[in-house]
């Protein structure tokens, strides 16, 4: 990783971790959900969407304190889609970003209202961020439900689920991965740029960016169940292979995966360049989350 790019992510990281702590810790919640939703955002994680958001935002001129509460309201979604993805019921998993998973933790009960509890919180988040109009508030949480519900994260998780053990084609597998990945990386890159008033012509660009961006990670995600180090990573190695889900690796082989973020790749920093931002930090972020090895 470039020396620039590594400070840059340190430093927006270490500022979305401190929004989300000032805002959660404040709330009145009775334990062990606090503990518990607390737990699970402490534990870390790489903080990329926030960042993307952020990124983009920056990269078309925008205020870092509009976004900032927007960023953070993004990453109590993927945190509680994270605790609900390791539920037993769901891909019964034990460890995640380097810990016991929340539902180990404390108990399933309090796993699955840990991830309601921040679910539900990243929309009031929003709706008390002073620094956005009512009209923005407004169009930002309706993007959010969109992006994050049953027309996107939660629509995948469910065929991701109902399509375990199944024979799927690459078409049918992009369309899941779009779904329970690719739509908060378009939220996270559109709503950035909406946020720094960038023209319309332009979010197109972004969003045809963020939905490149969204299948290299999940591909990415896909090759290091079977090639990663599970310290890097912070979970269980071979989790897929588990369950019998369909992956890239398992359609295409590693090499086919390989073959397909690299086209996937090349077509977000194509759109990068139409959207005329290629000379910011977004280019960068690109080349260093399709080889990332956390
Ligand atoms: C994991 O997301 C789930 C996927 C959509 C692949 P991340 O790899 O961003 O997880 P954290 O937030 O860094 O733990
Ligand atoms: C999860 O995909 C995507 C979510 C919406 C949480 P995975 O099930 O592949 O994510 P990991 O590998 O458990 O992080
Ligand atoms: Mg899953
Ligand atoms: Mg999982
Ligand atoms: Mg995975």
């Amino acid at each position: 990783m470039k020396p620039n790019l590594s400070a840059y992510i340190e430093e927006t990281r270490s500022l979305i971790n401190q929004t989300l702590l000032d805002f959660i810790k404040p709330q009145s919640i009775p334990n062990p959900l606090r503990e518990s939703m607390i737990y699970s955002i402490e534990a870390g994680g790489k903080r990329i969407r926030p960042i993307l958001m952020i990124a983009c935002c920056q990269a078309f001129g925008g205020n870092l304190e509009k976004v900032l509460p927007v960023a953070a309201a993004l990453e109590m979604i993927h945190t509680y889609s994270l605790i609900h993805d390791d539920l037993p019921a769901m891909d019964d998993d034990d460890l995640r970003r380097g810990r016991p998973t929340n539902h180990i933790q404390f108990n399933e009960a309090t796993a699955i209202l840990a991830g309601d509890g921040l679910l539900t919180l990243s929309f009031q988040m929003i709706s008390q961020a002073n620094q956005l109009t009512d009209n923005q508030k407004v169009y930002v949480i309706q993007r959010l439900s969109e992006a994050s519900g049953i027309t996107g994260m939660v629509a995948g998780q469910m065929l991701d689920i109902e399509l375990e053990d199944q024979d799927i084609s690459i078409e049918q597998l992009e369309e899941i991965h779009q779904l329970k990945t690719g739509q908060l990386f378009i939220y996270a890159m559109e709503i950035g740029a909406y946020l720094a008033d960038a023209p319309s012509e332009k979010l197109t660009d972004i969003i045809d960016c963020a939905t490149q961006l969204g299948l290299v990670f999940q591909i990415q995600d896909d090759i290091l169940d079977i090639t990663g180090d599970q310290v890097k990573l912070g979970k269980t190695i071979g989790s897929d292979l588990d369950k019998n889900k369909s992956t890239y690796p398992k359609l295409l082989g590693l090499s086919g995966a390989i073959q397909q973020k690299e086209i996937k790749i090349n077509q977000a920093k194509r759109a990068l360049e139409k959207a005329g931002i290629s000379d910011s930090i977004l280019a960068q972020l690109i080349e260093y989350l399709s080889d990332r090895e956390q």
